[in-house]
């Protein structure tokens, strides 16, 4: 079995991660060895959310709380391993719903306690960046990455797999999160995004949409403003009684929102002089951009790592992926780890040296 404390890697076993994640509606469990995914659990109370329009906290504490030992102990056994294998346990702690990452935090600890096994503390969002290295086992940095999801939208130079910099982020709103608004606006269900996705197939991209969006500000991004141009255009037309097309709006909206993330990609890349390139977050689930994204990478040269979709949305497998990069640095956390809300994207891409 691999040792966390064989300080001259005489060990070469690949270590055994659990992954736990919870900090949203989804209640997940994985466990991978090295970089290949064993098991991959994941219930979701997207449903019951959905009927109230949105993630209402409590209930997704209490759907964590009720799911959380099934769902652990299912990964575990299609694993085909024993809980005497796992050698280190990967918990998300942040960001996220306080509540719901409490359950899987409580978890966590409790196990890694009873187990006698290192625990390691995860972001959420870099879990996100790691799920790239489960779609690729060899795949190494430096490459650029695109990190689209609910909460953050920003092109990176990917150093090492724990060193990153931030060449351009959002200026307000996330893409998911414009996403999500827009699709309310259009009256269609949560989650927005598949749902936009869905109406935007029966469109096209025929709404005028903010040219702003387009070139400036170096590999930022803004997404307020298209948020607000399409609530006006939708008001609007409303108001006046004419009918619009929610397919168009939808599509253009995508289109337009899309466009600008992976021009940035591209661009930064060729700047970088990589050869890769890398995404991950939940917009990356996104069939469009995922066509997109490749087609500009093969014109340009470039490969295009892209986990497949269900490793871009929530999932514990990609929290054990960076559980892995933790445990080979020696960061373990300790058993008074406290869950957090929310946690800015320069403290997320941060890397504290060997924490034990
Ligand atoms: O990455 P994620 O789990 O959120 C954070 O960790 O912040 O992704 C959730 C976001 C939501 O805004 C959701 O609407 C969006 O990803 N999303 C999509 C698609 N699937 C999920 N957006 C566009 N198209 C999709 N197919
Ligand atoms: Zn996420």
């Amino acid at each position: 079995m691999y040792d966390p404390f064989d300080k001259n890697n005489t060990n070469k076993a690949e270590p055994i991660i659990l992954g736990i994640e919870s900090s949203c509606d989804e209640t997940a469990a994985a466990v991978i060895r090295g970089r290949k995914i064993l098991s991959d659990e994941i219930a979701s109370s997207a449903d019951i959310q959905s009927l109230y329009g949105g993630v209402v906290p409590e209930i997704a504490s209490r759907a964590h709380t009720d799911a959380i030992a099934k769902v652990v102990e299912k990964a575990v056994q299609n694993a085909g391993v024993t809980y005497a294998d796992i050698d280190a346990v990967a918990v998300t702690y942040g960001a996220g719903l306080l509540g719901a990452l409490l359950v899987g935090v409580s978890f966590a600890k409790a196990f890694a306690y009873a187990l006698n096994k290192p625990l390691i503390a995860v972001n959420h969002i870099r879990g996100h960046l790691a799920a790239a290295y489960l779609h690729e086992q060899t795949l190494q940095p430096p490459f650029v990455t695109l990190l689209a999801s609910g909460g953050h939208t920003a092109v990176l130079y990917t150093k090492t797999e724990s060193e990153f910099e931030i060449l351009g982020a959002t200026l307000d709103d996330a893409v998911g999160e414009a996403f999500d608004k827009v699709a309310r606006v259009l009256g269609l269900k949560y989650p927005g995004g598949p749902n936009i996705e869905r109406c935007a197939k029966e469109g096209a991209p025929s709404v005028p949409m903010p040219k702003m969006l387009k070139g400036g500000g170096g590999y930022n991004f803004s997404y307020s403003g298209l948020k607000t141009a399409v609530i006006n255009y939708c008001h609007t037309k409303e108001q006046k009684g004419e009918n619009y097309s929610k397919a168009d709006v939808a599509c253009s909206f995508q289109c337009a929102a899309i466009d600008v993330l992976v021009e940035k990609t591209v661009t930064a890349a060729k700047e970088k002089k990589v050869d890769t390139v890398t995404a991950g977050g939940g917009v990356v689930a996104n069939g469009y951009l995922r066509e997109a994204l490749q087609k500009a990478c093969n014109e340009n040269g470039l490969r295009l790592v892209l986990p497949e979709k269900r490793l871009c949305t929530d999932n514990a497998a990609m929290i054990a992926s960076e559980g892995l990069v933790q445990y080979k640095l020696g960061n373990f956390a300790k058993m008074d780890l406290n869950a957090k809300a929310s946690i800015p994207l320069s403290a997320t891409l941060k890397t504290v040296q060997n924490q034990k």
